[in-house]
């Protein structure tokens, strides 16, 4: 465990941070993978060991290697990456792996999460080469590249049923941001009469204020009887769910992983996997378009089974930087909206604007600052030349957990944690990016 109370000292230095961000992935080490935070999010989580990989890489490679090489242990034979693998079972969570019934071992989850793992693999390797391992990890490059490219492909087979170079999400969950309010229009034709009572986990470890609601949950856990009632057919799922979101955020995500995937096909001398990654990369330069809002001059996700925008401007609205796009009256539109959010509240991103009525501070992803997110915003910016604000962006993550603590997520607008405290992906992102000191 942690060092008793080290986050509460008022003297705490950087290096102290540093200390307790280490000693918090190896609490949360179940050994060969790191669970999320130990009593909220009990098993292996998909997007969250991909971030966690960066923390552990900056003082342990092998570790590093390991978190993902683990994740990828539990893909399916199509290419599916589930977003959690139960790889022990704990009463601790619902809906625990008898509710999902996927029959697998190890069992999973039936649905998929972010794909950033072939970003940040792209990070490790970087990385290793960077320090002259590049001749031991190679080989272990070489056989992380197939699974990675075979879940690519099944995003392109079950995840854009009409092949715009999209993502579509067949569940709040499967964005890794569970409660945002894009999800609340889409959601309202699902049928929640017979989801049945059930007791949730999660308000019995955290405030009710800071979780999803009731209704979100029975929609939650109607979405996923629906799919094992499928048998997980992610065909037919894909068909016929009753939620069928293109996602801004994993568009954007799975964008940026296909041309750091695209790059990693080269270092290992596969010409044709490359090319197949620069057809997908230029679909969905094309096709990201349909993602554009005019109304709102903003990225935002949008119903496939309506064709409706959300409209709403959160966090993910500002990944286009890290996706790689470039189009300068796009970009000048979303820059505006950063600069007007980032005048209203002292921390950015909140992942919902503050100026939307439906603003929450602390209730999960309707406001709350995310240190993952922030990092793919900041890294973008930087990367695109927007050197200022991507500074802005990390340089606020530093302040909130320097000030804060280690936390789930923050308020933007006071900077209290939210969420569960001792939490791995915060504790990565300080330990490869947040804590650099502000330039
Ligand atoms: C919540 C988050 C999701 C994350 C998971 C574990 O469900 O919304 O993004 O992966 O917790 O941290």
């Amino acid at each position: 465990m942690p060092p008793p109370l080290l986050r509460k000292r008022p003297d705490m230095t950087i290096n102290d941070r540093d200390e307790e961000a280490r000693a918090i992935l190896r609490a949360n080490d179940r050994g060969g993978y790191t669970v999320p935070n130990g009593r909220v999010y009990p098993f292996q989580w998909n997007w969250d060991s991909a971030f966690v990989a960066l923390g552990f890489d900056t003082f342990d490679r092998n570790r590093a290697w390991q978190e993902l090489e683990t994740l990828l242990g539990a893909q399916w034979e199509n290419g599916f990456l589930p977003h959690i693998v139960f790889w022990q079972d704990d009463p601790g969570y619902f809906p625990g792996p008898a509710v999902w019934g996927t029959g697998r071992t190890p069992v999973t989850s039936g649905i998929t999460q972010p794909p950033v793992a072939a970003t940040v693999v792209r990070k490790l390797w970087d990385s290793a080469e960077a320090a002259g391992d590049g001749g031991a990890y190679r080989p272990r490059l070489a056989a992380l590249f197939p699974k990675l490219l075979a879940w690519h492909r099944w995003f392109r087979d079950f995840r854009d049923p009409e092949q715009r170079g999209v993502v579509v999400a067949m569940h709040p969950w499967e964005t890794g941001r569970d409660n945002s309010p894009e999800w609340d229009a889409p959601g309202e034709p699902i049928d929640i009469s017979n989801v049945g009572d059930y007791v949730r986990r999660d308000t019995s470890h955290l405030d009710a204020k800071m979780r999803p609601t009731k209704l979100e949950y029975d929609r939650y856990l109607a979405l996923v009887q629906f799919g094992r009632a499928t048998g997980w057919d992610h065909g037919r799922i894909s068909r016929k769910n009753p939620f069928r979101v293109a996602d801004i955020g994993m568009s954007m995500i799975l964008l940026r992983a296909n041309r750091d995937l695209a790059v990693l096909a080269r270092v290992l001398g596969d010409e044709s996997a490359a090319a197949e990654l620069d057809d997908l990369i230029e679909r969905a330069e094309r096709g990201i378009s349909w993602l554009w809002d005019d109304k709102t001059g903003t990225w935002c996700s949008r119903d496939l089974v309506t064709g409706r925008h959300s409209g709403f401007i959160t966090s993910t609205s500002f990944l286009s930087f890290y996706a790689g796009l470039a189009d300068p009256a796009r970009d000048a539109a979303t820059l505006a909206h950063f600069d007007r959010i980032g005048a209203s509240v002292p921390y950015l991103m909140p992942s919902l604007d503050p100026a939307d009525p439906g603003f929450q501070m602390i209730r999960y992803w309707r406001g709350p600052v995310w240190a993952v997110v922030n990092y793919m915003i900041g890294t973008g910016l930087t990367e695109a030349g927007e050197t200022d604000r991507g500074e802005r962006v990390r340089g606020d993550t530093r302040t909130l957990i320097e000030r804060n603590g280690l936390y789930e997520a923050f308020s933007p607008v006071d900077g209290t944690g939210s969420g569960g405290d001792d939490f791995s992906w915060t504790s990565a992102i300080w330990l490869a990016w947040a804590r650099q000191p502000r330039s």
